[in-house]
């Protein structure tokens, strides 16, 4: 375990993190999930712990290690995560990098479901999950200083960005482009727009380590800013 910063400029901060896809079960061998690797939110929530933060790190089955030094929380499902962010709080800032999955599976099956003699398949339906997000950034009392969301998009990036922020009432939302010409998911790189109350700021396409280091500076600005 390494020791976190006596003297950064977030030392004595408490700042939750949220990682990786979210898996919903189908049956007890089969799950929907999605190509999130968790490298933005891993890569993010070492670069608060380096700036001397205390770090809560939510993660669900992510194809990156954990940061060292932070305490680890591993989830699952989305409902799973719901619960971990709750428990998780108080913070100073709350930072939602995971893909959480926006339905899960109503009808999931106890056993493994059997192919049929008659070749009929199965139908799924769905119920939407808990947003989580949305439910910290609305809360009266307790709500962190900062609450910051990602917003994976296809197209229209800034626009749809510009709206979830006012939809789900968090501070800031980081935009980006999944676009599969994009290469974001699973790649080294990252395309991010910061969207805040004063508008859009558009960052150059770099490596997703470099985008976690200048968003981990611009949270500590923000809270040094709100204590001081
Ligand atoms: N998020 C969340 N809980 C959910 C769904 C999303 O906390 N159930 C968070 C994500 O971690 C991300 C932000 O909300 O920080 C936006 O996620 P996104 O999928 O882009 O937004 P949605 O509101 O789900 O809209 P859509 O998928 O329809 O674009
Ligand atoms: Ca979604």
């Amino acid at each position: 375990i390494r020791a976190q910063l006596a003297d950064g400029p977030l030392t004595g901060k408490h700042v939750l993190v949220t990682s990786g896809p979210t898996h919903e079960p189908i049956d007890p061998v089969r799950y929907i999930a999605n190509r999130s690797s968790g490298a933005q939110g891993t890569a993010l929530a070492r670069a608060l712990r380096d700036l001397g933060a205390n770090i809560t790190f939510v993660t669900g089955p992510a194809s990156v290690p954990p940061p060292e030094g932070v305490k680890v929380v591993p989830v699952e499902t989305a409902q799973q995560m719901f619960e971990a962010v709750q428990n998780a709080l108080p913070a100073d800032a709350a930072i939602f990098a995971a893909a959480v999955a926006d339905w899960r599976v109503a009808n999931a099956s106890a056993q493994k479901m059997k192919k049929d003699s008659t070749g009929t398949a199965p139908a799924l339906s769905f119920t939407e999950n808990p947003d989580i997000l949305a439910t910290v950034s609305q809360m009266g009392a307790g709500r962190p200083a900062l609450v910051v969301g990602f917003a994976a998009e296809t197209e229209n990036v800034q626009a749809h960005a510009t709206a979830k922020r006012a939809r789900k009432g968090c501070d800031w939302i980081v935009a980006n482009d999944v676009s599969p010409e994009s290469g974001v998911m699973g790649g080294a790189h990252n395309t991010v727009t910061i969207i805040d109350a004063a508008g859009a700021e558009t960052w150059a396409q770099m490596p997703k380590v470099q985008v976690a280091q200048k968003l981990a500076e611009r949270i500590a600005a923000q809270l040094t800013k709100e204590t001081s």
